[in-house]
């Protein structure tokens, strides 16, 4: 830059900045927190207190100042100039600069207007993160109680479903009144046309650390088909399809969710479930998803094993061909636990590197269901990899032992574990993808 120009550009911003307007609450601030923030800050959700009204917001001005301008919040952990992901929630700097002068202004409130946070509030009630109440949502049918032992639990419920109709799937989500105790949610949407199959009768919940698990048999005539297979741990938010995309919900069926809680230091009720959004629209493309890695298909071809040693660092990879149809990847979901250092995955093909996604920094507690912008392509013979590396060092202050003992990947995936897994949601492949966005 020389040194006329640089003048010039201090010229600017100075004229900018005596200009700069004053940012009211209502008009230019809360619309920001409500898309940043409040999916996590709201009640029954992962975060401590809410950020929803201007109670809210203005009596917590110097900590949310800090957390912002420092980048701790919102939690985003994917490298985005590796793999660009259309939820990411990070704020702009012109959002942070947005915040932090209107905090420095005196907090003005501006016109009052509570239309948005009375909609907010609303969907709140519903239990729901998406832009809409759900049109169903099917839960446990008694609360379930998660003793204050210390006791970590993996519960399987099953919730029976008869609806009038088959619908189309536009979102679906998972819901809780108590996600704080929650550690990690999956569940299986399960049809099961045949009436000669019971589906009330049988056991309702099952507690895999205990006899209980050989109960699991009465459920395996559900297991004959899948349609759905999705997910919940803290940060992440709905599922939601394109135009055109999406599964069907069967008339008749079980959803099987599989709830892992977390050790707790008091009794704490929860009442779980799934929020579905139906759309009226035909559905053109069924999405499908796959597990790859740990508790899915190549678990044992992961080189070396999930098998890291006390003080050590360790790379891990697991590499599987698509051996099928051609696919296009709506979004992937990574996962590992608390000794996760780093996750990266890219598809190969002779001739190209696919970047799939980055997380340089893994955090446990902040994981995400990541969406595309664009379909991307996974052909037949393509070859995804995946490379997760484990700090189990005791300058890892997320290692769950002091000091470091082995930490293994067997069966029950405990959260003392470790895992290995990514998460495919994707439609088979249609000409002219690579050309498409997903919105
Ligand atoms: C993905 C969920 C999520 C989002 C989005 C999110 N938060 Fe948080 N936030 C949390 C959780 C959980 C905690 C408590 C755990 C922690 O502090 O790490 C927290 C803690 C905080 C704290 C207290 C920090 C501390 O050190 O105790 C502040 C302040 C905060 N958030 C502000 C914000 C603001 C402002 C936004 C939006 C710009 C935001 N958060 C977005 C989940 C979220």
């Amino acid at each position: 830059m020389n040194v006329s120009y640089r003048k010039a550009f201090f010229f600017c911003l100075i004229s900018i900045t005596s200009f700069a307007q004053k940012f009211t609450f209502y008009q230019d601030v809360q619309s920001i927190f409500h898309a940043h923030c409040a999916g996590c800050h709201r009640p029954g959700e992962a975060a401590p207190f809410n950020l929803i009204t201007y109670n809210d917001i203005s009596k917590r001005s110097d900590f949310i100042k800090k957390v912002t301008t420092n980048g701790y919040m919102p939690p985003w952990y994917a490298n985005d100039h590796y793999t660009d992901f259309t939820n990411k929630r990070q704020l702009t700097e012109a959002q942070i600069q947005t915040i932090g002068s209107w905090i420095d202004d005196g907090m003005p409130k501006g016109k009052v207007n509570l239309e948005a946070e009375t909609k907010l509030l609303e969907r709140t009630d519903a239990g729901t993160a998406y832009h809409r109440k759900p049109d169903l949502t099917l839960k446990m049918a008694q609360s379930y109680l998660q003793k204050g032992d210390g006791e970590e639990r993996f519960m399987v419920f099953k919730i029976p479903f008869e609806l009038p109709a088959e619908a189309n799937v536009e979102a679906v989500e998972f819901t809780s009144n108590n996600k704080k105790i929650i550690h990690h949610a999956n569940y299986a949407v399960h049809p099961v046309e045949d009436p000669s199959i019971d589906i009330h009768t049988t056991v309702s919940q099952i507690n895999l650390g205990t006899d209980e698990k050989y109960n699991y048999d009465q459920w395996l005539p559900y297991k004959k088909q899948m349609v759905y297979y999705g997910g919940w741990i803290p940060g992440s938010s709905y599922e939601s399809y394109p135009a055109g995309v999406g599964w069907r919900m069967p008339q008749r069926g079980v959803i099987l969710l599989t709830i892992h809680f977390g050790p707790a230091g008091k009794d704490a009720e929860s009442i779980d479930g799934v929020n579905f959004f139906f759309k009226s629209e035909p559905i053109q493309r069924t999405v499908k998803v796959i597990s790859l890695g740990s508790g899915g298909i190549g678990q044992k071809d992961i080189d070396p094993p999930l098998m890291i040693f006390a003080n050590d660092k360790s790379t891990h990879h697991l590499q599987v061909t698509n051996r099928n149809e051609d696919i296009s990847l709506l979004y992937v979901w990574p996962h590992m636990h608390q000794i996760g250092a780093e996750f990266k995955a890219y598809a190969t093909t002779p001739t190209d590197t696919i970047p799939l996604v980055h997380i340089p920094k893994w955090d446990f507690r902040w994981q995400e269901l990541y969406r595309y912008r664009r379909p991307v392509v996974l052909r037949r013979g393509s070859v995804i990899n995946i490379d997760g590396t484990y700090d189990n060092t005791a300058e890892n202050p997320a290692n769950p032992f002091n000091p470091p003992k082995l930490i293994l990947s067997t069966g029950d995936m405990r959260s003392d574990q470790e895992m290995l897994t990514l998460l495919l949601v994707y439609v088979p492949y249609l000409d002219d993808d690579e050309k498409k966005t997903w919105e």
